[in-house]
């Protein structure tokens, strides 16, 4: 679902969540913050992951690692699996207000992706599903209380 257009609980009779967020303005979105405070209990009983995008996560991990800690940080939700994705710059899609801000941001970063009649994609669709996959196939796992 959604998050920005519905409503802010988990529908019942869920087998697991991921919670997908991108970052803007050096934070994740304040709805999805919203979201994860709410429903934090529902997010650590059920099986859950948490997917945070952003520019920072291409080249500049150690940004990206800290929009992610200051979200688990405000939002009280520690989710076991996290993933970090490279977002994109969509130029084409952007006012010209936001364009020569975004220009701006990226030039002071030192990149030289600043041709503002392109969009630059940088997720590494692979990864994102490599990593729903390895979400997937761990539900399945009988957890090592079913074992015992
Ligand atoms: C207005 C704006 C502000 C952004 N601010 C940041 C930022 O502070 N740090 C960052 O790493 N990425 C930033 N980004 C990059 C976004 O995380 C990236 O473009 C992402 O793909 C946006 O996804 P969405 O359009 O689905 O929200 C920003 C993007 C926009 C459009």
């Amino acid at each position: 679902m959604d998050l920005k257009h519905s409503g802010d609980t988990i529908p019942d009779g869920q087998d697991a969540v991921i919670v997908a967020a991108s970052v803007h303005m050096g934070k994740h979105e304040n709805f999805v913050l919203d979201f994860a405070r709410k429903n934090r209990a529902e997010l650590e009983r059920l099986p859950s992951a948490l997917i945070s995008v952003s520019l920072a996560a291409h080249g500049d991990e150690h940004n990206a690692e800290g929009y992610v800690a200051e979200f688990e940080e405000q939002s009280g939700w520690h989710p076991a699996h996290v993933g970090i994705f490279p977002g994109a710059l969509l130029y084409t899609q952007y006012n010209f207000l936001k364009g020569q801000l975004m220009k701006k941001i990226v030039r002071d970063k030192g990149s030289t992706d600043l041709d503002t009649s392109r969009d630059y994609v940088y997720t590494e669709w692979d990864g994102v599903k490599r990593f729903t996959e390895d979400f997937l196939a761990g539900l399945a796992e009988p957890s090592s209380q079913d074992r015992a």
